[in-house]
């Protein structure tokens, strides 16, 4: 490691599922990273982390505004993202790095004029809560990072790709962030508003529905000017279908829980986008807007 990504000092928004297990990477390759939390007073977070058949014990320390941070992880719910980054006092040099999911907030942070450079992540490692101080990895995914303007990598990035399993730079991010939002697009609602695990969805009474919204999305998106074809899609949903058959996805788990999904930075990405685009796309607008009825009550 060079002295300039020594340096660095890791902040992680967000000390939930996601920001826990990265936050214990980043501690297991001997980086120290710290969570900002400006609505409790500073104390040290403890939790075990359950981890390729393994506990270990975590104490990282919780400090409430971004001061001495170069690098901050950001790991709240899409929703959070602009609002939270907004009340803080960020320094101009300060990297942000998003990690959520679903799209849409880059353009909100910069809509509010952060100057800071902001990468960009399509993140599949998962974890769950056990119970408060029990963090259980749940998927040994992959981090893609990525920043929609440069193809450069910053000098930090080697001491994340040592420290995240699976962790690559990507020059074209918005390509996997597409596939993956299209992914969400349609697992997501479909299996919380049908209150089913995500293999069910392979099942045959799914298929038409799964395919023309397949169908929906591709178009949307090769409209943005990204080449997502409906078939390699809708291969990519039976897939995921497939490898995490027994998951309840995020938004399933959202409903069961009572919080707010993240569908406006999901379907309501997409809806967005169609109707900026004139596209028609029914099935896509009617899962946008019944999980969005049901968010109400939750917001
Ligand atoms: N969990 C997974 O396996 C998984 C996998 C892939 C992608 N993702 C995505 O990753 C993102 C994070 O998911 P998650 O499951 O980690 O969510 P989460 O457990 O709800 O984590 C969000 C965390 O943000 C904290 N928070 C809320 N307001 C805050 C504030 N003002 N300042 C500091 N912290 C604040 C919350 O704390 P309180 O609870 O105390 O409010 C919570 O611990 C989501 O976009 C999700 O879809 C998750």
């Amino acid at each position: 490691m060079t002295q300039s990504v020594e340096s660095q000092n890791w902040g992680i928004i967000g000390a939930g599922a996601v920001g826990s297990l990265l936050a214990s990477m980043l501690v297991d390759a001997q980086l120290i990273p710290r969570f900002i939390d400006a609505r409790r007073s500073a104390h040290r977070r403890n939790f075990v982390v359950e981890k390729s058949g393994r506990s270990q014990r975590y104490s990282i320390e919780t400090q409430t505004n971004v001061e001495g941070i170069s690098v901050l992880l950001v790991c709240l719910k899409a929703w959070q993202v602009s609002t939270i980054l907004a009340s803080l006092d960020l320094p101009k040099s300060l990297s942000i790095v998003l990690v959520h999911n679903g799209m849409g907030t880059y353009d909100q942070l910069k809509g509010l004029g952060l100057e800071q450079a902001i990468y960009l992540t399509s993140n599949t490692h998962a974890a769950r809560w056990k119970s408060a101080n029990s963090l259980q990895q749940t998927g040994h995914g992959q981090l893609w990072l990525g920043h929609p303007l440069t193809s450069t990598a910053p000098p930090w990035f080697s001491s994340l790709e040592f420290a995240i399993e699976n962790c690559t730079w990507t020059d074209d991010i918005s390509q996997k962030l597409w596939l993956k939002l299209a992914i969400n697009a349609v697992i997501n609602p479909l299996t919380a508003i049908n209150d089913c695990d995500n293999g069910q969805l392979l099942s045959d009474q799914y298929q038409a529905t799964i395919n023309a919204l397949c169908v929906e999305l591709s178009k949307i998106a090769i409209g943005s000017g990204v080449d997502l074809d409906a078939k390699v899609l809708q291969q990519n949903v039976r897939d995921i279908c497939h490898i995490t058959a027994l998951n309840s996805s995020s938004m399933r788990e959202d409903f069961s829980n009572a919080r707010r999904s993240e569908i406006d930075y999901i379907n309501g990405y997409f809806d967005k986008a169609a109707t900026e685009m004139s596209i028609d796309c029914p099935i896509n607008r009617t899962l946008y807007l019944s999980v969005l009825e049901r968010d109400k009550n939750y917001a």
